[in-house]
């Protein structure tokens, strides 16, 4: 894992740019994974800015989504897919039928599950996957005691969890318990993960994610095996990793990101 510590949120969200900026441009039909929630609202604002300023352009790429809510309505704000057109999609040259997410209409599960994973093939797979992490080391929502090898599939999200996104709703009743998200094996599909953390309440994960043992309990630690994954953190995210003078030093005085 490729660990870079940057000073703040907004470091964090121009480095996470800068790789999905060099993806759009060097691959060719790129497939970028989006997450939603608030980790990855400063590199939305980035991207957004860089694709005005006609810097970058998603018109040949497909984008795809790690999880939509089960229950709520297409049109309701906190939709993953509603959300990601808000933040992202709608504000960018994507082409609005190149943005995918798991099909929740559906009342057959394993069915759209299956779907989603024949689509995610049929695109080639993922080049950058974006990825925030949870309070209990949930990706996706994979929540703790996931299968390592898990594929698309309906989880029940954790007390805690629902708390944490209660946040973005009225009340806490109204957060949905269930959710269709990727799974382990296939969020580990995708060719470079990018895993962005900010603020100390990320502290604890990060580390456990980053140094703790490779346990289902801590979904994110699956990423020690992948083969490209970059976690970025501020300052207070990093604060809990016993190897952060390590992890400055490799990246301390290069040019630029091309390492990553
Ligand atoms: C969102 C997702 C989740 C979030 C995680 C962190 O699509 O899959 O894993 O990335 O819950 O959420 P925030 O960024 O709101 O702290």
């Amino acid at each position: 894992m490729e660990v870079v510590i940057v000073p703040a949120p907004d470091d964090a969200a121009v480095l996470v740019a800068d790789v999905i900026g060099r993806a759009l441009a060097t691959v060719e039909a790129t497939v970028i994974g989006l997450a939603t929630g608030s980790s990855p609202l400063g590199a939305y604002r980035e991207l957004v800015a860089r694709c005005r300023r006609g810097e970058i352009s998603f018109a040949a790429a497909d984008a795809v989504l790690l999880d939509e809510y089960l229950g709520l309505p297409a049109e309701h704000p906190e939709a993953y897919r509603t959300f990601i057109r808000r933040e992202l999609t709608d504000l960018v040259d994507l082409d609005p039928t190149r943005l995918h997410g798991p099909e929740v209409t559906c009342g057959d599960v394993p069915a759209l599950c299956a779907r989603y994973e024949a689509l995610l093939a049929r695109l080639g797979g993922v080049d950058v996957q974006l990825l925030g992490i949870g309070a209990d080391g949930h990706i996706g929502f994979n929540e703790p005691g996931s299968s390592l090898g898990s594929r698309t599939r309906l989880k029940t999200l954790t007390a805690e969890t629902r708390r944490d996104n209660a946040r973005f709703f009225a009340s806490l009743d109204e957060v949905p318990h269930h959710v269709i998200t990727q799974g382990l094996a296939t969020i580990g599909d995708a060719r470079h993960v990018l895993l962005v953390a900010t603020g100390a309440a990320k502290a604890g994960p990060i580390a456990r994610a980053v140094e703790g043992p490779l346990t289902a309990m801590c979904p994110a630690s699956v990423l020690q095996l992948h083969p490209h994954a970059t976690v970025v953190v501020d300052e207070a995210a990093a604060a809990h990793l016993q190897h952060a003078a390590y992890y400055r030093s490799v990246y301390a005085g290069k040019p630029d990101w091309q390492a990553l």
